[in-house]
């Protein structure tokens, strides 16, 4: 039998002391698929006595990342410390080192993925990245290795569970996104600075990664389109309900013929679909390629042991490719580094989809007509409308107006001149709708 592959781990938060615990439980049943051991001898982390608390005693544990990146028996080296700035220093010295890299750090490899993995493949190394997406789902071989023989045309996932969390318990509860906000903190889903759940950045990260490895594309993230849910508003939520449909943050990297649309943004989608019934921190991609047809995968997003669980896949991959022909590695970014093709990547003002308006009116006579006939102007088709009995005292009241598909561009020009009518007296909030066909 082979010897053990050694493994270096740094950082011992939640992730790290997961895949710690849960390879010492699952050791045995993964040596009989593997047909050798994976043995994380090294450990860093700044709590040197947190974690010597927890692991064995042949576990070196020290306060220095470099102690592990220098030692010339490690394999390979577990990265969950997050964020770019020191996690980019131990990935790159890692890698120079020799050693092959598993990450979970998705805000990395979207923004430095290109060099990271350039650099790897010049030094022959492996970069695992399945914990990166949607936690412990397998979306990542999925899409690079599961679904191979198929022409991606879209994929759309809800890929941040904060985000899920929050806008279930505003569909649920009728909350606020603020209330929902603070139970997500005090529940432990949120971090305490927010910002890149809410704002929808997070879930940019992972439809980047997802983008690339869909359609042999360069990692997108500085071309996608951005929005998160902090201006939704749960009465939002009951109108869509009313018409059929709920509001989710979803992440999009679909191919048309004038390029890819690689965006994330709050979105309509049919209470029949499946996908809108992924309620609470929840994850699933649903992808749609030529031969599948649409597949969906669910599961949880975040957590210790089920982001282990990929972060485990990972270093078992590894293991099996560390033997092999380097050119017969599966690639990191799914196609060969030299079949890298650079298609547009669509501005939001190109990609065309259906939209939601809630546009708050004077309650006269003609206000209706003048708002259709804008849209009729832009050639944009009403789906759907509804419309609340006026409030008697103030004599105002709202639209609900579905459209069909519109481009971007058009769509923006419509609401801006409907802005300017004096019967429409709030900012129009446009949702967009996604039909998935
Ligand atoms: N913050 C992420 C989420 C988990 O809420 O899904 C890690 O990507």
């Amino acid at each position: 039998m082979l010897k053990p592959m050694q493994i270096g781990l740094i950082g011992f938060g939640t992730v790290g002391s997961g895949t710690y615990q849960l390879l010492k439980r699952n050791q045995h049943q993964i040596q009989r698929r593997l047909g050798r051991a994976l043995h994380i001898s090294m450990v860093a982390d700044l709590d040197v006595a947190k974690v010597k608390a927890v692991v064995d005693a042949d576990c070196k544990v020290v306060s220095d990342a470099q102690d592990i990146i220098s030692n010339p028996d490690i394999d390979v080296v577990i990265e969950l410390i997050g964020g770019y700035g020191f996690a980019l220093e131990v990935v790159s010295k890692a890698i120079e080192a020799g050693k092959h890299v598993v990450t979970a750090n998705k805000a990395l490899l979207a923004t430095h993925g290109e060099t990271i993995f350039e650099s790897a493949r010049q030094q022959q190394c492996m970069v695992g990245f399945e914990s990166s997406v949607a936690g412990g789902i397998p979306i990542i071989k999925v899409v690079r290795e599961g679904l191979a023989a198929n022409q991606i045309e879209w994929i759309a996932g809800i890929i941040n569970g904060t985000t899920n969390f929050i806008l279930t318990q505003m569909h649920e509860k009728s909350w606020t996104f603020a209330q929902a906000l603070e139970q997500a903190q005090s529940l432990g889903y949120a971090e305490a600075d927010p910002t890149f759940d809410i704002e929808g950045i997070d879930a940019a990260h992972k439809c980047s990664l997802l983008a690339a490895i869909a359609y042999g594309i360069p990692i997108p993230f500085s071309h996608a389109y951005v929005e998160g849910i902090t201006q939704l508003q749960s009465k939002d939520m009951q109108f869509a309900a009313q018409l059929g449909y709920r509001i989710k943050l979803l992440g999009i990297a679909k191919r048309t013929d004038t390029g890819v649309e690689v965006r994330v943004h709050p979105c309509l989608i049919s209470e029949r679909s499946l996908i809108a019934n992924v309620e609470g921190a929840m994850n699933a991609v649903m992808v749609h390629s030529d031969a599948l047809g649409t597949s969906m995968y669910y599961g949880k997003g975040a957590g210790g042991e089920p982001t282990a669980s990929a972060v485990i896949a990972d270093l078992i991959d590894i293991a099996r490719m560390a033997s092999t022909d380097v050119a017969n590695r599966i690639p990191h970014l799914a196609f060969q580094a030299q079949s890298i093709e650079s298609p547009a990547i669509l501005d939001i003002e190109q990609v065309t989809t259906c939209n939601y308006l809630r546009i708050a009116v004077a309650d006269q006579s003609g206000v209706l007509a003048s708002i259709t006939s804008i849209l009729a102007e832009h050639s944009i088709s009403v789906d759907a409308m509804l419309q609340q009995p006026a409030d008697s005292t103030s004599k105002q009241t709202e639209l609900i107006i579905l459209t069909h598909e519109a481009k971007e561009g058009v769509m923006n020009q419509a609401i801006a001149k409907i802005q300017t009518l004096s019967t429409v007296l709030m900012p129009v909030v446009r949702i967009r709708k996604e039909d998935f066909n």
